[in-house]
């Protein structure tokens, strides 16, 4: 298995609701080491720039104003296949999908009225993306590893 480094986003919807600790816990007890970390208000410029190959889809401007509704922590998770592994911790995108036990499950709102998913995590879908978006939120001297 290969040493990666993945890029992790705790929304505002998990920070809101007081479930960054028990996130970022869940996070050090599957094997993903958090090398860099800040909380901060997304401009919807840096939206855009993270979730550009969405810009065009039809639930984008309800994401947009999801995501620049209050507080993020991004990240920088390392460890074994950290891409995958973490994928797999943060559970289906849909709450109500979500395999017990793993971040969306536990710490999303399952019984959701309106269209935007307010789903606690977001994490970066493959390397490429991994490398893109830790590129979008930190310096190569702000990661820790
Ligand atoms: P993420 O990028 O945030 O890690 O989530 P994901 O890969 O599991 O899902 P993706 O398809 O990339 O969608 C990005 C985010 O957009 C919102 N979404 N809303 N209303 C809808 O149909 C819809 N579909 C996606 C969610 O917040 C999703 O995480
Ligand atoms: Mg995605």
């Amino acid at each position: 298995m290969a040493l990666q480094q993945t890029f992790a986003m705790i929304k505002p919807d998990a920070v809101a609701n007081n479930h960054l600790g028990k996130i970022a816990a869940l996070m050090e007890a599957n094997g993903l080491k958090i090398v860099a970390m800040k909380m901060l208000k997304l401009s919807e410029a840096t939206a855009k720039e993270l979730y550009v190959e969405h810009l065009e889809r039809p639930f984008f401007p309800s994401l947009l104003g999801f995501i620049t509704s209050g507080p993020v922590v991004v990240l920088v998770l390392e460890g074994d296949d950290a891409i995958t592994r973490y994928r797999t911790l943060m559970g289906a995108t849909k709450p109500i999908d979500a395999d017990i036990g793993t971040i969306r499950n536990l710490y999303a709102d399952h019984h959701q009225e309106d269209s935007v998913m307010m789903n606690a995590v977001h994490g970066s879908d493959s390397l490429e993306s991994a490398v893109r978006e830790i590129k979008v939120f930190f310096t190569p001297d702000e990661i820790c590893s």
